[in-house]
């Protein structure tokens, strides 16, 4: 049986087994997929052990994904642009590192949201790995405006300077957080501050009516990013559902078929 496992530390707490195992039956596909613990010290060693012991590919979660990204022998564009990894797939050429967090994330807000980004005012929130990930499947999709706003101001600038020339002519900015200006059809919070349950010092004008507000964390309980939204007028998501379709798309980078999701994600949400 085809071999895969997820790289993490700590890894106790992962859902990717669970998902995987349910893609792989809903598919009628033949794997294995485990968790695996990788020492902070020791993550090329790990994954060289299971590529030794004859793994077909990887999940790379936290702390791991900017080694991931050193350690692949070759990077799909998409993984180029995040400047990090989340799924490894071994081949005969060596370790191909593929980065399918922005693709999951803009098919949940696309398909499971049903939120269009074409011709939207996208509002992205932190300028760190998880943002940098999501920047060109965002412009991929055309909105009217993508601002990059951040706490320190010069790391989205950098992001703008990085992806400015992908975007149309004014479409892609970076402010900070007080001098985000107007309201926006889409915010996504891919700040770290609600591990913390602190809340990004957003405008609470920024979200125009019916916004989609979608944090990239989740929870039992919704984060305080997604408290706030709601109580000035914008639709809150967690991010649950850019967790399955992410899997979804590493399944797809190691299989060849998608499975579907909602039946996974509805599972999910109903043990949280
Ligand atoms: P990740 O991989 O989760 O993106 P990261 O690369 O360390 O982690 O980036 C964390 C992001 O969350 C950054 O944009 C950070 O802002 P700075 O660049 O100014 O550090 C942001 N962040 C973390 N805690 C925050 C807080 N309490 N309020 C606002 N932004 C915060």
């Amino acid at each position: 049986m085809d071999r895969y496992c997820v790289f993490g530390n700590p890894i106790a707490h992962s859902k990717s087994p669970e998902i995987h195992a349910a893609y792989a039956a809903q598919t009628g596909q033949q794997l294995a997929y485990e968790k695996r613990l990788a020492p902070l010290d020791g993550f090329a060693g790990a994954v060289r052990a299971f590529v030794a012991e004859g793994g077909k590919g990887a999940n790379v979660t936290v702390p791991f994904k900017l080694e991931a990204h050193k350690l692949a022998d070759a990077l799909t564009v998409r993984a180029q642009a995040a400047g990090a990894v989340n799924t490894l797939v071994f081949g005969p050429d060596g370790i191909i590192g593929d980065n399918t967090d922005g693709a999951g994330l803009v098919a949940d807000i696309t398909v499971n949201a049903g939120v269009p980004i074409a011709g939207k005012r996208v509002l992205l929130l932190g300028a760190g790995g998880a943002a940098r990930g999501v920047v060109l499947p965002i412009l991929e999709h055309r909105p009217a405006a993508l601002v990059i706003a951040n706490r320190t101001v010069a790391t989205a600038e950098a992001l703008v300077a990085q992806f400015g020339a992908l975007a149309g002519p004014g479409v892609l900015s970076a402010c900070g957080f007080a001098d985000v200006r107007g309201a926006f059809d889409i915010v996504i919070n891919a700040t770290s501050a609600s591990l913390n349950s602190d809340l990004p010092p957003v405008p609470a004008g920024a979200f125009a009516p019916g916004a989609l507000a979608l944090d990239m964390m989740y929870g039992a309980r919704p984060t305080v990013f997604m408290q706030f939204a709601a109580s000035h007028g914008a639709v809150p998501r967690d991010g649950l559902g850019m967790l399955v379709e992410q899997a979804a798309e590493a399944f797809l980078a190691w299989r060849g078929v998608r499975p579907h999701t909602g039946a996974v994600l509805q599972q999910l949400r109903s043990q949280l």
